[in-house]
């Protein structure tokens, strides 16, 4: 089995993060998303695995990864433009060959990792197994509507009209068969080559398709609001108590970890927190669900349920929640009445 990891994309709902970097490397507590989903595919024991990276991050992508080393891979770099998931797997063909492959999106967590969904796909000698869970939301996904018995009736991609309520989960497990599907379907009236679509085309054709349900959470980290989801369920569930860094008349609340030669000077750390190495955090108030990256400045402030990234400073602001903030990014008072100076990026989102 091979696995092939998406890490392509424009990231447009993320911009402007994404103009400096892939989507699938914004840090949920202090660590790119790509990482928890290599975690996943290492632990399935997949070795050869491909990465779908774009012109625009494909860069980024390749500085993180490097040769797959880390996870113990054969990396194989893929470049495509983006032009929908099946898409992808047509320009994966050449890595792919005849193999059974999993393919995972590189901006997808789930709670739960792979390994069982390989196992059933492989014992049942599946032509394609794919994960489902309930949502609210279901006219931003791809939607399957299933008979009592569990069989896939039907499934369509960003239903106007919800057919059900359960999405289709960026983790699908496909036999070479797809290769056939991909080639009978059409762009979708976003342009793109749909997966669903080829999915759905796969079940015409009579081939072996199963569906299962995800018990744990899943998140599709496409918008700030997911990012900062995502934060705060990897923050609960892999944060331990670890203070390396030093404190200095200060408190430290819960499963906080605090990296080494950071600093924390009259403030409050409330866990699940982690603060990266060498930050400064001084006469402030970190709470729950915050994640502050390496060499960040946060001085007279109060911050709860935040992605800080490195390198950035935050000064004499009461409080800040629910935000996203990027690399070497400045907030500060001015001490104008009624006044706020702004100096953003494209696309940036300011609520005041
Ligand atoms: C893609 C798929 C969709 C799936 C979703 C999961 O959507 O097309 O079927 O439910 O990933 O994250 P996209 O991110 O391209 O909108």
């Amino acid at each position: 089995m091979k696995a092939l990891v998406l890490s392509g994309g424009r990231g447009s709902r993320l911009r402007p993060l994404t103009f400096t970097l892939a989507k699938q490397l914004i840090p949920v507590a202090n660590r790119p998303i790509l990482g928890y989903v290599l975690d996943q595919v290492a632990e399935a024991g997949v070795k050869d695995v491909g990465v779908i990276i774009a012109p625009e991050t494909g860069g980024y992508v390749k500085e993180y990864v490097k040769d797959g080393a880390h996870w113990g891979f054969n990396v194989t770099y893929i470049l495509q433009e983006p032009l929908g998931l099946a898409h992808a797997v047509k320009t994966a063909n050449e890595f792919l060959r005849k193999e059974d492959f999993v393919m995972c999106l590189g901006d997808n967590l789930q709670g739960q990792g792979i390994v069982s969904f390989v196992e059933k796909f492989e014992k049942e000698g599946l032509d394609a197994l794919i994960l489902l869970k309930e949502v609210d939301d279901p006219s931003k996904f791809g939607v399957a509507m299933l008979d009592e018995k569990g069989n896939i009736i039907k499934l369509v991609e960003k239903p106007k009209e919800p057919i059900s309520n359960l999405a289709i989960v960026g983790t699908y497990l496909f036999s070479n068969k797809i290769h056939d599907a991909i080639e009978r379907i059409k762009p979708s009236w976003r342009g793109e080559l749909e997966i669903t679509d080829a999915i759905q085309e796969m079940i015409n054709l009579g081939y072996k398709v199963k569906a299962e349900i995800l018990k744990t959470w899943w998140l599709d980290t496409g918008k700030k609001d997911d990012v900062l989801a995502a934060n705060a369920k990897i923050l609960d569930e892999y944060i331990k108590r670890e203070i390396e860094g030093e404190t200095v008349n200060s408190t430290v609340e819960g499963r906080v970890k605090i990296e080494k030669d950071a600093k924390i000077v009259n403030s409050t750390i409330r866990g699940p927190a982690v603060v990266g190495g060498s930050c400064q955090i001084e006469n402030s108030f970190i709470g729950p669900y915050t994640s502050v990256g390496k060499n960040t400045k946060i001085k007279n402030s109060n911050i709860e349920y935040c992605v800080i990234m490195e390198n950035a400073q935050i000064i004499d602001v009461d409080r800040i929640e629910e935000s996203l903030i990027g690399r070497y990014a400045k907030v500060t008072k001015n001490n104008r009445k009624n006044t706020i100076r702004l100096h953003l990026g494209d696309y940036s989102e300011v609520e005041v």
